[in-house]
C-alpha cells in the first residue's frame, strides 16, 4: 500500500456507498417530503433500509449483525441523510441505543437484546437528558434503588430519539446520589415494562419523521441483570459512547448538506436571469465553491474522525467532538446558503432545501450542543 492508499476508501466501502444509493434513491428519496410534512415515523423506510439490512449495520456478526466497521456505519448514514435525515436516525439512534451494551454490558445482556436490532426486529433508543439535565447531563435526577434481585426506577428523560417506536432504551438513572458522576449506572429498559410510560411526540423544526418524547418511569422495576457494566459506571460508558456516536451525527450532517449541495448546483445550473445560467455568475460560484470546500472539509474529518472510532484511538474524544461540532457547523452554512442559491425556490416546500436547512439544525443540537463539543474539544487541548 501506497502512502497515498490511506487517503482513499477501499473499493467496499465504495461498493457499499453505491447500494445505499441505490436503496435511498429508489425507496427512500420519493418519501422524504411527505414525512416531512406528516411528521409520522417512516415505516416505509425502515422496511426498505431493514430489507437492505441497512438498518443497524454497526451490529457485530456474532450477534448476527452485518459487522459494519465504524467508516462503513457512517457511510450509511450519511448516505440515508443526503435523502432523508429522518430516516437516518434509523441507524445513527440503534448505534447509540446499543453501543453502551457494546462498550460496557456482559455477554449475556448482549446476547440477549442485539439479535433482535440487528434482524430488524426492535430498535434501541438511549436516554440521558432530562429537563433540568441536557449539558449539565450529570446533574440527572432520575433515580435506580436496588431492592433485592431488582432495581426500581423513578422520574423522567426528555428529548429521546425514537421513543415509542423502540423496544428497548438505555437508561441512564442515579444509583448513589453522593457520588456525583461516578454514582450513575445504564440499565436496559424495555418498552413493555410495567411503570414505564412516554410522553407525547415533541412538535419539532425538522427530523420530523423521527418521534421525539419523555419517558416517565413511575416504580418501574426491572432485574438486576439489565445492568450495564458495573454500578456507578453509567456517565462513563455514556460518554465513551458519545464519543463514537458523535461522528455518526457529524455523518448525517455531511449527508444533509451533501443533498443541499447537489440541489443547489443543479438548480443554478438550469436556472437562467439576466440572459444567462445563474451557475455562469461569479457571484454564484464563489458561493457554490465555498459550500463544496466546507462540505468536503467535513467529510475528511468525519471520516478520520470514523477510523479512529474504528481503532478506539485515545484521541477518539477530540475527533468525535470536532468532527461533529465541525460537521454540523457546515452543514447549517451550506443548507442556509443553498436555500440562498434557490432564492425564493428555495423558501418554499417546491425544493428539498428549506427542509434540508430545518433538518440540519437539529445536528448543532444534539448528541451534545455545539457549545459543549467545543468544550470537551478544548479540555482534551488544554489536559
Ligand atoms: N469517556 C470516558 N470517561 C469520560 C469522558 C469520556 N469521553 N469524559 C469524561 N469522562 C469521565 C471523567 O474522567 C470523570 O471521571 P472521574 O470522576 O473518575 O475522573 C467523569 O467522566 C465525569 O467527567 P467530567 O467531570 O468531565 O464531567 P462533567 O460533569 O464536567 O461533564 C460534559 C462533561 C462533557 C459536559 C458532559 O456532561 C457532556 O458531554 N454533556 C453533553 C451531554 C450530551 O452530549 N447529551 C447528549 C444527549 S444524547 C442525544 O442527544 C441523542 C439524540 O437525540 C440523537
Amino acid at each position: 500500500m501506497s502512502d497515498f492508499d490511506l487517503y482513499k476508501l477501499s473499493s467496499e466501502h465504495d461498493m457499499l456507498r453505491e447500494s445505499v444509493r441505490a436503496v435511498c434513491a429508489d425507496k427512500i428519496a420519493p418519501l422524504a417530503a411527505e414525512v416531512d410534512e406528516n411528521g409520522e415515523f417512516p415505516q416505509a423506510s425502515y422496511d426498505a433500509l431493514r430489507q437492505a439490512d441497512f438498518h443497524a449495520v454497526h451490529i457485530p456478526e456474532e450477534y448476527g449483525g452485518a459487522g459494519a466497521d465504524a467508516l462503513a456505519t457512517v457511510i450509511v448514514i450519511e448516505e440515508v441523510a443526503r435523502v432523508c435525515a429522518s430516516t437516518s436516525l434509523i441507524p445513527a439512534v440503534n448505534k447509540l441505543g446499543t453501543m453502551p451494551l457494546l462498550l460496557s454490558a456482559s455477554e449475556d445482556v448482549r446476547k440477549r437484546y442485539l439479535p433482535a436490532v440487528a434482524s430488524g426486529e426492535a430498535m434501541f433508543s438511549y436516554a440521558l437528558s432530562e429537563a433540568e439535565a441536557g449539558s449539565d447531563a450529570a446533574a440527572m435526577r432520575t433515580r435506580a434503588v436496588r431492592d433485592g434481585d431488582t432495581y426500581v426506577l423513578n422520574g423522567a428523560k426528555r428529548w429521546i430519539t425514537n421513543a415509542g417506536i423502540s423496544e428497548y432504551y438505555t437508561v441512564l438513572a442515579v444509583t448513589d446520589p453522593d457520588a456525583g458522576a461516578n454514582g450513575i449506572s445504564a440499565f436496559v429498559v424495555e418498552k413493555s415494562d410495567e411503570g414505564f410510560t412516554l410522553g407525547a411526540p415533541e412538535k419539532k423544526l425538522g427530523i420530523k419523521g423521527s418521534p421525539t418524547r419523555e419517558l416517565y418511569f413511575d416504580n418501574c422495576r426491572i432485574p438486576a441483570e439489565r445492568l450495564i457494566g458495573a454500578e456507578g459506571s453509567g456517565f462513563k460508558t455514556a460518554l465513551r459512547t458519545l464519543d463514537h456516536t458523535r461522528v455518526t451525527i457529524a455523518a448525517q450532517a455531511v449527508g444533509i448538506a451533501q443533498g443541499a449541495l447537489e440541489v443547489a448546483k443543479d438548480y443554478a445550473k438550469g436556472r437562467k436571469q439576466f440572459g444567462r445560467p445563474i451557475a455562469e455568475f461569479q457571484g454564484m460560484q464563489f458561493m457554490l465553491a465555498d459550500m463544496a470546500m466546507k462540505l468536503e472539509a467535513a467529510r475528511q474529518l468525519t471520516y478520520a474522525a470514523a477510523a479512529k472510532s474504528e481503532r478506539g484511538d485515545t484521541d477518539l474524544t477530540f475527533f468525535g467532538a470536532a468532527a461533529k461540532a465541525f460537521a454540523s457547523d457546515a452543514a447549517m452554512e451550506i443548507t442556509t446558503d443553498a436555500v440562498q442559491v434557490l432564492g425564493g425556490y428555495g423558501y418554499v416546500k417546491d425544493y428539498p432545501v428549506e427542509r434540508m436547512m430545518r433538518d440540519a439544525k437539529i445536528t448543532q443540537i444534539y448528541e451534545g450542543t455545539n457549545q459543549i463539543q467545543r468544550l470537551v474539544v478544548a479540555r482534551q487541548l488544554l489536559q
